[in-house]
């Protein structure tokens, strides 16, 4: 009894281990523990065991019972976790997923890298310089004298070492030239700082791209044509764009730049979004002096530089009709530049 008890169990337990589904299994337990089961017709032949033997034969065959049940309960929970996962397989994964709340690139941001790849590509690099700047490098390098209205300490932030928060990208003009010999073409985007009234069109920080090109025969032509076609890059070909005569001490020829700013909800309006210039040959001799050399010798050089306030250049883009809109962080506003 205790031989054919045990290979039953092994029998048995070989049955549900093959089982691939729920209808084999079902059938390997019926086999075993139905009506005319293995397991079941061995118990009835308890009674045939000599009366000392039964309780040692209970005992087995209770053991039996217990191996194969157990054996049977996890190859069903196996199996109803095998079910469960090919149902869930069945989703279609190509419908389309919900959509995740993504952020986006500020407006400010966007705008700078789309004029720095325009610049780019008419061979501009990128030039780079402090923030906190001294005032040779943003007004006396640029033939700018100490009695200009732009040193006043109404006007700019300057610190108690005598250093300032630099309120131009200009200073980069310099700092390249005192590094870097003919021809110099360049771009310099950056942060800027005046003690302006913020209102509608101007922050007391905000941000500049500043462009210098000095090669041995730069004309005016050159500096009107370069900007006409960037603006037309940026804001498209019927983009209208006025250069206005105007005085820089660093430049001379001197214009501002306007641009239409066509803003939703308002009459169309010229706004000023760029200085410049053909280099004044003062500052070629300023840098002569810093150099000790004559790469930047005005008989035999020119050039051309030019300011853009980036912020001012996202207005335009983009119809912002209040310059504060760029720094509020409102996401409302910057939502749709998603
Ligand atoms: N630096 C001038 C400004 O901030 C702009 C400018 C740059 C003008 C270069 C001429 C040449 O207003």
């Amino acid at each position: 009894m205790k031989d054919q008890l045990a290979t039953i169990q092994a029998d048995a337990l070989a049955r549900i281990a093959a089982a691939t589904d729920e209808r084999s299994l079902d059938d390997a337990r019926v086999h075993v523990l139905g009506k005319k089961g293995t397991l079941t017709l061995a118990s009835a032949g308890i009674k045939d065991v000599p009366k000392e033997d039964k309780a040692a034969v209970g005992q087995l065959l209770n053991a039996a019972r217990t191996a194969i049940t157990e054996a049977y309960e996890k190859k069903q929970a196996a199996l109803q976790d095998a079910a469960d996962r090919a149902a869930l397989a069945g989703i279609d994964p190509t419908l389309p997923a919900r959509a995740l709340h993504t952020g986006s690139l500020h407006p400010l941001t966007l705008i700078r890298d789309r004029a720095i790849s325009i610049l780019r590509r008419m061979g501009f690099a990128l030039a780079d310089g402090p923030e906190i700047e001294d005032e040779f490098h943003c007004f006396d390098a640029l033939n700018t004298p100490a009695d200009h209205p732009a040193r006043n300490e109404k006007d700019t932030f300057y610190f108690d070492s005598g250093k300032l928060l630099r309120t131009h990208t200009s200073s980069v003009q310099i700092r390249t030239m005192e590094k870097s010999a003919p021809p110099v073409r360049i771009i310099a985007p950056g942060s800027a700082y005046r003690r302006d009234e913020i209102d509608a069109t101007h922050l007391s920080a905000f941000n500049q791209l500043e462009g210098l090109y000095v090669d041995t025969d730069v004309s005016l032509p050159d500096l009107k044509g370069t900007l006409e076609y960037f603006f037309r890059e940026l804001f498209g070909s019927e983009t209208e764009v006025r250069f206005r005569p105007h005085f820089f001490p660093f430049t001379e020829p001197s214009f501002e730049i306007d641009v239409k700013l066509h803003a939703k909800g308002q009459a169309p309006r010229w706004i000023e979004v760029a200085g410049c210039g053909m280099v004044d040959p003062a500052v070629f001799e300023s840098i002569s002096a810093t150099r000790k050399d004559n790469a930047f010798d005005p008989a035999r050089v020119t050039g051309f530089a030019f300011g853009m306030g980036l912020d001012r250049l996202a207005m335009i883009r983009w119809g912002i009709k209040d310059i504060r809109l760029l720094i509020e962080n409102d996401a409302r506003f910057l939502k749709q530049f998603c």
